[in-house]
């Protein structure tokens, strides 16, 4: 093996061509792919993947290129309770992570994958996480046994030859080793989906930037370069070199005078993050277009001109798909008409895929995603609620021509948003940075099934609870850091899409109307809108948001922007059991922010009242 590893290997990169060695010593796998990221190799791998009962080629006529795949029911998320963060010092990965010893626990992950890739191919899928040779860019190497990973990475990331040109003989690379922890005996045969849920172990070693995946073939456990390399390693990376990596969004939101204002947003998993990344502006803006630079993930460096950088690592879309519609996200649904793999949706007799909410009638018999028939009688739902689709994002109609630009595109303006369905008014500009950060620190989020056993309610500090790779107390030092360090940091916005009535119905109907909301927000950067002071931050009256093809009444909306007093300090003190866990590493502007909030609460008025005087 040792010489079939290397022979020929399309790399003389000394520190790889050791790490992969020692990797094929340890995993002992019958062959080693190194994947070059060509046409030829995707068809090739996905073909395989057809034989061995993994994919199913989808309709040509109606979804060229692409492919249908069903998972192991007992591995369909990502594993938070599996996701561990090894740092020398346990302090170091924070009260909210879960820590473990790194010299045990590479006992444990040795031991693990001694051996695991019997039987199976090892494919080197080496990547570059953002555009080829932008410095904002960072290369990582994936070692993985599943071809279904090669496949999905070569559409998530730049993936193949050009990665490793990248890289050349002695650039710096992050390794990344994953095992779906399934090794054949001789003769055994194999399973469409094969997992070891187990002994899963998600496991970052923030010191040496190392990623060590065992037990999940799924999504963001499996697929290293997103949450694993592009957040939790890379957030490590980001507090070292004074730069952030972020569960954003980017999108450029262009006027109809052909401005262009780019803004982050950060959402908690499935809570629309897709859908605004993709928005269709209203009847009543016309001319206006929102492009996208990226779904997901935003790394953002200072620029020499004092302004901070962003650009999307990932190159495709790995979206949740149920929900997703024409009318919801009709762009996503151009995105992944073809060269596109879905997982556990349900699968149409013509050999299309189908999902809820996807059209208003349901078909009349679907496979569902556990192989079922299935029909609208069914009691289950045809596809699981964490489906996904993985759609190259030169795909979407509405990319951003900028969008691999490789100095990135300039931030003006940060969105927090939680799914919060009480208290939490639609939209609030932060007074300033420090308070903007503590806004953002604070946010809370309804549950979603994006994770497994994840609490109804949780604080989601940034939507970066699951993916911060170091303790978050320092991570919220980092972000005051960042701001001050540059002259005329972003503005900082809360918003709400998720506000329930009294009869648990949504008060806001989201989507592309959410645009009225985002040019609030442009305007505000711009200095072009009005907003009044309340307790909370500035706020928009009803007369400053756009309202042109849209009925919406004031009342309604005063109800939709309320903080009701009491609710505000029971919910000010709440923020006291999230900084408690931190002890005295939390920053001290956080203690100062919410005794300020305390005492605006009750001495401020508030927005209805403001707007009644004006
Ligand atoms: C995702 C997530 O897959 O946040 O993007 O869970
Ligand atoms: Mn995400």
């Amino acid at each position: 093996m040792t010489e079939t590893a290397l022979q020929g290997a399309p790399t003389r990169n000394t520190k790889l061509l050791a790490w992969v060695q020692e990797m094929v010593d340890l995993c002992k796998p019958d062959k080693v792919h190194w994947c070059d990221g060509s046409q030829e190799e995707y068809d090739q791998l996905c073909g395989d993947l057809v034989k061995g009962g993994t994919f199913i080629k989808l309709n040509e006529a109606k979804r060229p290129n692409s492919y249908y795949c069903r998972s192991d029911p007992r591995d369909v998320a990502r594993v938070e309770g599996r996701t561990y963060i090894c740092s020398v010092n346990k302090n170091e990965a924070g009260p909210t992570n879960n820590w473990r010893d790194p010299m045990e626990m590479r006992e444990t992950l040795v031991s693990l994958f001694d051996g695991c890739m019997r039987g199976r191919t090892m494919y080197i899928i080496p990547f570059s996480m953002g555009p080829l040779g932008s410095h904002i860019s960072h290369i990582g190497v994936e070692i993985s046994d599943s071809a279904y990973v090669a496949v999905n990475m070569r559409i998530m990331t730049r993936m193949g030859q050009g990665a490793l040109d990248v890289l050349g003989d002695d650039g710096h690379f992050v390794p990344c080793l994953h095992s779906v922890g399934q090794p054949l005996q001789p003769g055994q045969k194999d399973v469409p989906w094969p997992c070891n849920p187990e002994n899963t172990y998600i496991v970052h070693f923030p010191e040496e930037r190392q990623i060590w995946s065992f037990g999940s073939g799924y999504g963001g456990n499996a697929l290293l370069g997103k949450k694993c390399f592009a957040l939790r390693i890379a957030s490590v990376m980001a507090r070292d070199e004074g730069w952030l990596a972020e569960h954003m969004l980017i999108v450029g939101v262009e006027d109809p005078h052909g401005e262009k204002t780019y803004v982050g947003a950060a959402f908690p998993s499935a809570c629309g993050k897709t859908n605004f990344a993709m928005l269709v502006p209203p009847k009543g803006f016309e001319g206006w277009k929102i492009w996208t630079v990226g779904d997901d993930i935003a790394w953002i460096k200072p620029g020499g001109d004092g302004k901070l950088y962003a650009i999307n690592p990932e190159s495709g879309f790995f979206g949740v798909a149920p929900g997703t519609s024409d009318d919801t996200n009709p762009n996503a649904m151009l995105s992944m008409t073809k060269n596109s793999i879905f997982t556990n949706v349900a699968l149409t007799d013509d050999g299309d895929v189908w999902w809820e909410g996807m059209t208003k009638e349901k078909p009349a018999h679907l496979i569902d995603w556990k192989g079922n028939d299935w029909t609208p009688a069914s009691t289950t739902p045809a596809a699981h609620p964490n489906a996904r689709f993985t759609a190259p994002a030169g795909q979407c109609p509405t990319i951003d021509p900028e969008w691999e630009n490789p100095k990135g595109v300039p931030i003006a303006a940060f969105l927090f948003g939680g799914r919060m369905s009480q208290n939490m008014p639609l939209v609030y500009q932060a007074f300033n940075w420090s308070h903007g950060v503590y806004s953002a620190a604070t946010m809370g989020s309804e549950a979603t099934a994006a994770a497994e056993g994840q609490a109804a309610m949780r604080r989601d500090p940034m939507a970066m609870l699951p993916f911060c790779g170091y303790n978050m107390a320092d991570y919220f030092t980092h972000w005051l850091n960042v701001g001050r360090k540059i002259p005329n940091p972003p503005r900082i916005f809360r918003v709400n899409w998720f506000r329930k009535d009294e009869n648990g119905k949504f008060m806001w109907p989201g989507f592309g109307q959410n645009m009225r909301v985002l040019k609030w927000i442009v305007d505000r950067v711009h200095g072009r809108s009005f907003a009044v002071e309340s307790p909370i931050g500035w706020m928009p009256r009803h007369e400053d948001l756009p309202w042109d093809g849209m009925e919406f009444a004031p009342d309604t909306f005063y109800q939709l922007m309320t903080v009701d007093r009491d609710a505000g300090t029971l919910e000010a003190h709440a923020h006291e059991e999230l900084f408690d866990r931190f002890f005295d590493r939390l920053p001290k502007e956080f203690v100062y922010e919410r005794e300020l909030l305390r005492s605006r609460l009750w001495r401020s008025p508030q927005i209805w009242e403001l707007a009644r005087e004006r």
